[in-house]
């Protein structure tokens, strides 16, 4: 393995890190075979906006699409497996003394690869929950008294007496698959992946986990992520104000290269071994 070329006042820095966080984007999964969010708009889809796919009124409009579109996807999901570089980042975990993966992606590698502190801004495309009638709507719904939520897949649509009282009902069951969208056995609400659409809200909870995981840790890598998505685009930012060591692995430019203690221009599977060998001597990760 061919060491990378780091300022020896950084490798010091991140050396001394006692809380790394580690931020990934699509990139990340990208030498994993899962492809990037513009890769997706490739051959079938391309003649579809995103906005008719990844948004909960493209689902409201037409489920089976936005469905459809998600199962394709998620068979890229299923047929990956963690790279390299999601290894490096799980390794990470034996050489300093708290790493937290902060991710966009919604393919679960760093969890498969063996990363325990893990922060899915964007959720996950394997897991489902039922789709709600305010998903999307900022104003949420305007109803005298709101409706409960589903106690099996939490959708806030249908009115109590309509649940199913059998309590062995799981969503377990369940998994994207081909086929016509699947209701809640409780409710009937249909059901959708548990991940962020366009025009959807982060989980406030997890953003502020997020914000204060950049504000309170020592060293930020930045792997594979363009940066053009708010809120999460903001996040290594915010390690830069704080004063924090940020380095960014990204075989294109964005707005952090200028800004970031490093930039070094290579894949995630390839560059991440070799800086956590460069700086911390080690990258064998527990892998799957
Ligand atoms: N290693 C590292 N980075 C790579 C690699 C690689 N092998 N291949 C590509 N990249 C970089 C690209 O240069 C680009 O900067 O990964 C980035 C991918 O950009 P996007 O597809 O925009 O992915 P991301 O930044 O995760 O997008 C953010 O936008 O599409 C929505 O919600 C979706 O979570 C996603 C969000």
């Amino acid at each position: 393995m061919t060491f990378l070329r780091i300022d020896p006042r950084l490798v010091e820095r991140l050396r001394d890190a006692l809380h790394v966080v580690i931020f990934t984007g699509a990139g990340m999964s990208a030498e994993s075979g899962v492809p990037t969010f513009r890769d997706r708009m490739t051959g079938l889809w391309a003649r579809h906006d995103p906005q008719d796919i990844a948004t909960p009124e493209a689902f409201r409009r037409n489920p089976q699409l936005v469905w459809d579109w998600h199962v394709h996807l998620a068979e890229s999901v299923r047929a990956a497996t963690p790279n390299a570089g999601h290894r490096a980042i799980a390794a990470l975990q034996d050489l300093v003394q708290q790493v937290t993966v902060i991710t966009q992606n919604i393919d679960g590698l760093h969890a498969r690869a063996g990363s325990r502190e893990i922060i899915e801004l964007h959720g996950n495309l394997l897991r489902l929950r039922g789709f709600r009638d305010d998903d999307g709507r900022q104003e949420g719904l305007r109803l005298a008294r709101p409706p409960r939520p589903c106690p099996l897949c939490g959708a806030r649509c249908a009115p109590p007496g309509a649940w199913n009282p059998d309590p062995g009902l799981s969503l377990a069951g369940f998994g994207l698959a081909a086929g016509p969208v699947p209701r809640c056995p409780k409710c009937g609400a249909r059901l959708r992946p548990d991940v962020v659409w366009f025009n959807e809200m982060l989980d406030p909870d997890l953003l502020d986990q997020a914000w204060a995981a950049m504000e309170n840790c020592d060293a930020v890598l930045c792997v594979g992520a363009s940066l053009e998505v708010e809120p999460a685009a903001s996040l290594p930012f915010r390690a830069l104000e704080c004063g924090h060591a940020v380095i960014e692995i990204n075989p294109a430019p964005t707005a952090l290269s200028a800004l970031a203690d490093a930039s070094v221009r290579g894949g995630a599977a390839s560059a991440l071994p070799r800086l956590v060998e460069s700086v911390w001597g080690s990258a064998q990760g527990p892998g799957e």
